[in-house]
């Protein structure tokens, strides 16, 4: 099911690479975090090249409600207990730095930016809000408590970051792809230290950036313990009402609202992939009940990587891959993830310093309570004795009715009834 951003936008095509290559630095992934990178690699001077296994944004980023929001949930309560109140700002402001990246790019580039107010309510959790007020507070940023967000259905109330900003994905990203010396159709097969193994030829760089969604190489970093994967669903209704900002629950399992270009898309029904949730038929509830007058004109779905703490994977991909980056766990905040992601790599790949990299190190502890239940996860899929299993590392893989795909519980791979991969980390089709 394509996503309106897909349907309205005229991305450029590329051809797949054929031979061998040498270059600087290597971006592997074709979404929104691969084609910042190459971008500002590009805009420094620096000779790089981006691979990307199918077409350009036809993952996660051609699924986002491109929300660019520096409020990524109640996080900041979580990050000051978890990493402190100096950690959290830093957090807070390179977010904030991103949005005001947005704001500034996109002036030259005509993919429907707006200035909107961002918004994250709550049916029945204050204390939780109060808790966020009050991290906020001690770190300077400027939130005010709503009482009552325009919200079709009551709530406690909502924390609201002011000027944030809502556009097109894919209109921004077809308008900068276009200079980058970019190969479409061109899986990464395989690694070692200055090589990656493509299906036609090899690629020689000094440094390597795996902005694959989920970090490719399973052999290092673990993130399948690091990471798991959350679906989420979306409606774009007509004849909806105009929110006047953007909105979204506090709990992972609520909806959120935006508007584009007088449509409402209305967001949720998510689950752990290859778990049960509400998906389409929820929010077609939801749309019934609230809106009656309204007609579904698109609907699709996106898959994001949750990390352990909150904070998003940027980095040196494992303690033994000097040369090697990844980006990744953007728990549903990746367009200014992404943006975050793109100036600190680009950092590193160029060898310059970054106050940031501490705050979003890979290698930082994993000892959180999602550790152990992502083990669990893994250990029960691992033994249910069902077909088919998961090419990825052996899980019993889960029919979603809604999708029509078979998909992985583990660590969140997903695969059309064909066995064609449509997700990773499994990095290849499947036998059905
Ligand atoms: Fe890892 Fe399926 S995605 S076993």
């Amino acid at each position: 099911m394509e996503s309106v951003w897909s349907k309205t936008a005229e991305f450029p095509e590329f051809q797949p690479l054929e031979g061998d290559l040498k270059t600087g630095v290597l971006v592997i992934g074709g979404g929104i975090t691969g084609i910042l990178c190459a971008w500002m690699l590009r805009r420094r001077g620096v000779d790089c090249a981006l691979i990307e296994a199918g077409r350009l944004c036809g993952g996660t980023t051609g699924c986002t409600t491109a929300k660019i929001t520096s409020q990524h949930g109640l996080i900041y309560h979580r990050l000051v207990k978890e990493f402190g109140v100096d950690a959290a700002r830093l957090y807070w402001q390179v977010q904030e730095a991103a949005v005001g990246r947005y704001r500034e790019l996109c002036r030259d580039v005509p993919c429907d930016f707006e200035e909107k107010d961002n918004f994250v309510y709550t049916p029945d959790h204050r204390a939780e809000l109060e808790k966020e007020l009050e991290a906020l507070e001690r770190i300077g940023a400027p939130a005010r408590f709503v009482r009552e967000p325009p919200l079709p259905f009551p709530t406690l109330g909502a924390v609201c970051f002011p000027r944030q900003g809502q556009f097109h994905p894919l209109k921004f990203l077809a308008a900068i792809v276009r200079e980058l010396p970019v190969y479409e159709h061109t899986r990464a097969l395989e690694w070692e230290p200055g090589l990656v193994r493509t299906q036609r030829g090899t690629v020689r760089a000094e440094r390597i950036i795996a902005a694959t969604h989920f970090p490719f190489i399973t052999n290092h970093g673990g993130y399948f313990l690091k990471l798991y994967q959350h679906r989420s669903y979306v409606l774009a209704l007509e004849h909806g009402p105009d929110m006047g900002g953007m909105y979204v629950d506090a709990s992972e399992t609520g909806m959120s609202f935006r508007n584009y270009d007088g449509l409402l898309l209305l967001g949720g029904g998510g689950h752990r992939t290859g778990k049960k949730g509400g998906g389409w038929r929820e929010l077609e509830d939801a749309a019934r009940k609230y809106y009656p007058h309204v007609k579904i004109v698109y609907r699709w779905a996106a898959q994001d990587c949750m990390s352990l703490d909150g904070a998003p994977y940027v980095g040196q991909y494992g303690k033994s891959t000097p040369g090697l980056y990844t980006a990744s766990g953007f728990n549903k905040w990746g367009m200014t993830g992404a943006m975050t992601a793109a100036e600190l790599l680009t950092d590193l790949a160029i060898g310059r310093e970054n106050l940031y990299t501490g705050i979003f190190d890979p290698s930082r502890t994993i000892l959180r309570p999602q550790l152990a239940a992502n083990m669990l996860e893994s250990a029960l899929n691992l033994l249910t004795p069902t077909v088919p299993r998961c090419p990825h590392m052996g899980c019993a893989l889960k029919y979603n009715a809604q999708e029509h795909t078979w998909d992985c519980p583990c660590h969140g791979s997903r695969f059309a009834e064909n066995g064609k991969v449509l997700d990773g980390p499994a990095n290849g089709d499947k036998q059905m």
